[in-house]
C-alpha cells in the first residue's frame, strides 16, 4: 500500500453539521425560507461584531451584490489587487465596470504605498471624484483582498479611501476570523473595516457550507440593498412585484445548517492551523533556500494558507518542489497566476506590478487542513528536509 493521501485544504466536519443537516431535512425546510439561515446571519455577524450579515449562495456572488450596493456602476473603474484569485475580480466585470491592477506587499495583500502613489499621480480629484487621468472614468472603489487569512494594511488603505472617497470592499472570502490585535483597528474583523466584507465558505475554506458566503456590513442600508437584489428584488412578496434586476443568490437552509456547526467549531480550527504552522515554521526555517511567509505582526490571523517560499538556495524550484510533493503522494500547489496576465484582462490598466512576480515564481502553498493531523505535518517537513531523495 502506498503512503496515505495528504491533500491540500480540505473540510472538517465532525461537528454538528449532520445533526443539523438532518434536522433540516427532517422539517423538509430545505430551500432558502428555513430558520437555519437567519440564524446562520446573525451568528456570523455577531461572531465578526459587524451590524448585520446576508447570506448568499457563494463569495462571488457576495462580491458582486457587495460591487452593486456600493454603486458600482458601467461607466466606473475598481482598484484590485492581481496576486489573488480570479473570482474577487470576475465580479467588477460583471458589472461592466473596469479594473484597475495594483501590485501586493510583502503581505501577499495590495500595497497600500503604491495604492496612495497612483491616486497622487496618475489621477485627478475633481469635485469629490478620483478621476483615472488616461480613461477619463470615475475610480469609485477599491476591492482589497485579505489573502491566506493574512490583513491587508487597512490603516492606510482606509486612509487613502478617506482622502479619495472611494469606497472599500473587503474580500475576506479567505480570512473570516482574522482581526486586529492593536492600533487603530484593535479588535475590528477582516470584513469589517471597509464598507462592506465578504466571506467564502467554499469547500476548502477554513469552514465550509459546501459552496456559499456571507456579506457583512455596518450600514445597514447597504445591507438591506443586498438582501434585496439576493432574492430577485421582490418588493412585494405576495403579488409578486418587482422593482429592479435582481439574483437568485440567497443561501439554503441546507447550507446554513453546515454554517452554524461549522461556525461553533471555528476557533478550534483557526487554533489548529496556528499549531501546525508553527510546527512547519519552526522545522522549515532550518532547511536552506526555504521559508514560511509570516502573518502581518500586528493581527490574530486565521492562518488559513501556508505560503512556502522557495528561493535560489533550495535543491528544487518551485515547479519540481511541487511534482517531488506529488511523487509523496502530497498535494501543493503554485500561488495564482497573475490577473492581469489573464486572458480576459490583458489589456486591462496595470500600475508598477513586480512583488506579485516576484511571489508568483517562489510560492508554493502546503497542506493546511484544519484535520491535519502532527503525523501529516512531520511527512510533509521530512519530504522537504530531503528534496534529493
Ligand atoms: C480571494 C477570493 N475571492 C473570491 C473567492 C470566491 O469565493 P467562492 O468560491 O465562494 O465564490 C475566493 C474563493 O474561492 C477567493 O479565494
Amino acid at each position: 500500500m502506498g503512503q496515505k493521501y495528504i491533500p491540500l485544504s480540505v473540510p472538517n466536519l465532525k461537528g454538528n453539521e449532520l445533526a443539523y443537516v438532518t434536522n433540516a431535512v427532517e422539517t423538509e425546510w430545505v430551500s432558502t425560507g428555513g430558520a437555519y439561515v437567519e440564524e446562520f446571519e446573525e451568528k456570523t455577524a455577531e461572531f465578526v461584531k459587524a451590524k448585520g450579515a446576508v447570506s448568499v449562495q457563494n463569495g462571488t456572488a457576495g462580491l458582486h451584490l457587495a460591487l452593486l450596493a456600493s454603486g458600482v456602476t458601467d461607466q466606473d473603474e475598481v482598484i484590485v489587487p492581481t496576486l489573488t484569485f480570479i473570482a474577487a475580480v470576475n465580479p467588477v466585470k460583471y458589472i461592466g465596470a473596469e479594473p484597475i491592477f495594483m501590485d501586493c506587499d510583502d503581505s501577499l495583500c495590495m500595497d497600500a504605498e503604491k495604492l496612495l502613489a497612483f491616486c497622487q499621480t496618475e489621477c485627478s480629484f475633481i469635485d469629490g471624484k478620483l478621476i483615472n487621468k488616461e480613461s477619463k472614468k470615475h475610480i469609485k472603489a477599491i476591492l482589497v483582498v485579505h489573502v491566506f487569512g493574512n490583513m491587508a494594511n487597512m490603516e492606510k488603505i482606509m486612509e487613502v479611501a478617506r482622502e479619495y472617497q472611494l469606497q472599500v470592499i473587503e474580500d475576506a472570502t479567505e480570512a473570516i476570523g482574522t482581526y486586529y490585535l492593536n492600533g487603530k483597528y484593535k479588535g475590528k474583523y477582516a470584513g469589517t473595516i471597509g464598507n462592506v466584507g465578504v466571506y467564502s465558505f467554499n469547500g476548502n475554506k477554513i469552514m465550509t457550507t459546501g459552496g456559499g458566503g456571507m456579506v457583512v456590513s455596518d450600514d445597514e442600508a447597504l445591507l438591506h440593498r443586498i438582501k434585496h437584489l439576493s432574492t430577485q428584488a421582490k418588493s412585494d412578496e405576495l403579488y409578486y412585484t418587482h422593482d429592479e434586476i435582481g439574483f437568485n443568490y440567497r443561501m439554503t437552509n441546507l447550507q446554513a445548517a453546515l454554517g452554524i456547526a461549522q461556525l461553533e467549531q471555528l476557533e478550534g480550527f483557526i487554533q489548529m492551523k496556528q499549531e501546525n504552522y508553527q510546527l512547519y515554521k519552526k522545522h522549515l526555517e532550518e532547511v536552506s533556500g526555504l521559508s514560511l511567509l509570516e502573518f502581518r505582526p500586528n493581527i490574530r490571523s486565521n492562518h488559513w494558507f501556508y505560503a512556502l517560499q522557495v528561493d535560489e538556495n533550495y535543491a528544487l524550484n518551485r515547479v519540481e518542489v511541487i511534482h517531488y510533493l506529488a511523487s509523496e503522494n502530497i498535494q501543493s500547489r503554485p500561488i495564482w497566476g497573475l490577473i492581469h496576465e489573464q486572458k480576459p484582462y490583458m489589456g486591462s490598466r496595470t500600475y508598477h506590478i513586480q512583488k506579485a512576480k516576484q511571489f508568483w515564481n517562489t510560492i508554493v502553498n502546503i497542506p493546511c487542513s484544519s484535520n491535519l493531523t502532527k503525523e501529516d505535518v512531520a511527512r510533509v517537513i521530512h519530504c522537504l528536509q530531503h528534496p534529493e531523495r
